[in-house]
């Protein structure tokens, strides 16, 4: 294999939240750390986010499909000539796109398997666009060798996270929630815990006509409503054995109708309790698939949820106390960039056909090199 040097890697990544896109000059090293060197939060056009919504919703046809799989690979463009403008051109780029479909399950018609994923935002139009060769489609491969696509993340958490004589959950909450379980007795496993931040957005959009529930504050004024988060916590998801991952198509926007049928009066209320849900799921998936084998001693969240206090104060009281709860921040990575940081770091082995994919995270057969080139 040729050796290894120092890259600089553009990731680009747009998450189910689709906040923003997220881009990243990063630095990343021979031993497999990766130094942010400079990030942004680029938001998508107005008109282009809606209709990325719509494709979420189902209400897209595939004439739709196939001009978003463009339209989006412009915006990423944009969002990485900002960062070549000020910096330079990097090595490559690696490009995680925008999720708009994900079906991890063994259906088959002819005995053919359905198991898929789609993230759009061409690879060709950002390298044509930038000047710079980019990865792309990082979970195809996974999935062509029997796995889920996801969670892809879990192989940075382990460069990154792994210390002697620990146990570490790694925790992200993005729009879904995933968690890295790191060990020196086994094998680093990880799934999708269920809901991050989607349930508490679009109940802020619909009852206070927000995006997000800036620093908890709507939840902070509520009550927690036991008997409906009691409700909420029954969804099968949450007993199903990792390896598991999930997304907008099953936590979709009639999922939250029907939970909101049984909800309370007060949209406070509402608020409190949705981010409840996502702090008990969360450590309820520990208590289920995590602590009967590990004696866990700490739990490190990323991801937008790490900047919801009042989130992380629930999560902090469902947790047993003797667990030190940290944010990555504490571990000087940024709760904001860190999946791009993660995405650079796949890109930079997908450079040195360095497979990436954790089989006992994914479920894949094997290990394979990730990504997918586009020269320029
Ligand atoms: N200051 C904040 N207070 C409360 N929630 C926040 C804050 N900053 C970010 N978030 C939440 O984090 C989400 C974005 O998280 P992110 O990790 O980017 O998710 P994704 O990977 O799905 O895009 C926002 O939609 C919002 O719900
Ligand atoms: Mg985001």
């Amino acid at each position: 294999m040729e050796e290894l040097k120092i890259k600089r890697v553009i990731g680009l990544m747009s998450g189910t939240s689709c906040d923003s896109i997220d881009a990243g000059l990063c630095e990343v090293h021979p031993d497999l750390s990766v130094k942010l060197i400079s990030g942004i939060n680029y938001k998508y056009p107005e008109h282009i986010r809606a209709k990325i919504f719509q494709l979420f919703r189902g209400e897209a046809t595939i004439k739709d499909v196939c001009q978003m799989n463009f339209a989006i690979g412009h915006c990423f463009a944009k969002a990485a000539n900002i960062l070549i403008s000020e910096f330079g051109k990097p090595d490559f780029i690696a490009s995680h796109g925008q999720t708009i479909y994900h079906y991890p399950f063994d259906d088959c018609i002819d005995n053919i398997n359905l198991k898929s994923t789609l993230q759009i935002g061409d690879g060709s139009v950002i390298s044509q666009e930038t000047g710079c060769q980019t990865y792309s489609n990082f979970r195809e491969a996974d999935i062509a060798v029997g796995g889920e696509g996801a969670p892809l993340v879990c192989f940075a958490d382990e460069k990154w996270f792994k210390q002697k004589g620990k146990n570490v959950l790694v925790q992200n909450i993005g729009g879904i929630s995933n968690v890295t379980v790191i060990s020196n007795n086994s094998p680093t496993f990880g799934f999708d815990t269920g809901l991050g931040n989607i349930m508490i957005d679009y109940c802020m959009n619909k009852f206070f006509g927000k995006p997000y529930d800036k620093d908890g504050e709507v939840a902070k004024s509520g009550i927690i409503c036991d008997s409906w988060l009691d409700i909420l916590c029954q969804d099968e998801y949450y007993f199903k054995k990792p390896p598991k991952s999930t997304g907008r198509e099953y936590f979709s926007p009639k999922y939250i109708e029907n939970a909101l049928k049984f909800a309370p009066k007060e949209k406070e209320d509402i608020i409190a309790t949705v981010t409840a849900l996502t702090a008990k799921t969360i450590v309820s998936s520990y208590e289920r698939f995590v602590f009967p084998d590990f004696d866990v001693n700490e739990v490190v969240v990323g991801g937008g949820g790490a900047y919801n206090p009042v989130l992380m104060k629930f999560i902090r009281t469902y947790l047993p106390k003797h667990i030190d709860l940290k944010t990555h921040e504490d571990y000087n990575i940024s709760n904001n960039f860190k999946e791009v940081m993660a995405f650079a770091l796949l890109g930079y082995c997908s450079y040195y056909g360095i497979p990436s994919n954790l089989p006992s995270c994914t479920g894949a057969s094997k290990r394979v090199v990730l990504g997918r080139l586009s020269n320029c």
